[in-house]
């Protein structure tokens, strides 16, 4: 029964990435998404990070980002409109101005404060190395030397995982992607953001993986937005009332079960 039920949740997941896969698609065949006039925010994310950002059997977009994100456009006065759009196209997306701002998971960089503005950090994460249940040899970056590590394209794992001499590094569009890869036994190992490969654990999504060894990494999540946007001040104000008004802690409570850290 457990099994059953298992399979039916991993295979509803994968159905989820490729779903969000295909609307990328589609968005693109359309030419673009929504138009932001003055009261809307059109806001890309790649929903395939959950409990961050997903999309559920109804094709709603939910998660912590998304909710946070929604309460930041009630406090700013805009109505939110989510885009679905691949990880690495969400910096170029920013950069030709068809989105007003992302909010994925991602990691505040300097790489990428070269081309965007970032909100002020709103959730701390790191990266971790998952691997198949009952490896012993692998608990440590150097571990990884010369061996086969999946990663999601464009993220902060795949850049630690290319980091790494020797290691063969195969990139996928999602997390859940990379995952699946270690679960098959394709590959060595992943490294992906603690949260969301915790998050597919949890769930059984991703059997027989993982999480081994320290964090590799401390990141900071923050919007990203056009660089020099004029919205960059208005997004940090809301987000520090959410923080004082305690929206901040509910919508962390909803997401992760307990109370956020202390800031
Ligand atoms: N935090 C990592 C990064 O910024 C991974 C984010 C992936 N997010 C997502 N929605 N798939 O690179």
């Amino acid at each position: 029964m457990q099994l059953f039920m298992m399979k039916i949740m991993r295979s509803a997941f994968l159905k989820n990435a490729a779903l969000g896969l295909l609307t990328t698609g589609l968005l693109a065949a359309c030419g673009g998404g929504a138009q932001s006039d003055g009261d809307v925010w059109s806001v890309g994310t790649e929903p395939g990070f959950p409990p961050f950002e997903s999309i559920t059997n109804e094709g709603e977009f939910e998660g912590f980002d998304i909710d946070l994100m929604r309460a930041i456009g009630e406090k700013a006065g805009k109505t939110i409109e989510f885009e679905n759009l691949p990880f690495d196209s969400l910096i170029p997306a920013l950069q030709g101005g068809s989105i007003d701002a992302a909010i994925s998971g991602m990691t505040i960089t300097e790489e990428r404060e070269a081309t965007v503005d970032f909100s002020d950090p709103y959730f701390k994460a790191g990266l971790a190395i998952a691997v198949e249940k009952g490896n012993t040899e692998i608990k440590t970056l150097d571990d990884l030397e010369g061996k086969k590590i999946a990663a999601q394209i464009g993220t902060t794992g795949a850049d630690t995982a290319n980091s790494v001499p020797g290691a063969t590094v195969s990139t996928f569009d999602s997390a859940p992607l990379a995952l699946q890869e270690l679960a098959n036994g394709n590959v060595d190992a992943v490294v992906n953001d603690a949260p969301a490969t915790l998050d597919a654990i949890a769930t059984g999504n991703i059997p027989g993986v993982e999480v081994v060894g320290e964090l590799l990494t401390e990141e900071s999540y923050g919007i990203a937005l056009p660089a020099d946007s004029e919205n960059v001040a208005a997004v940090n104000a809301a987000l520090a009332e959410l923080k004082t008004d305690g929206t901040y802690a509910e919508i962390y409570k909803k997401w992760f079960g307990v109370e956020p850290p202390a800031q």
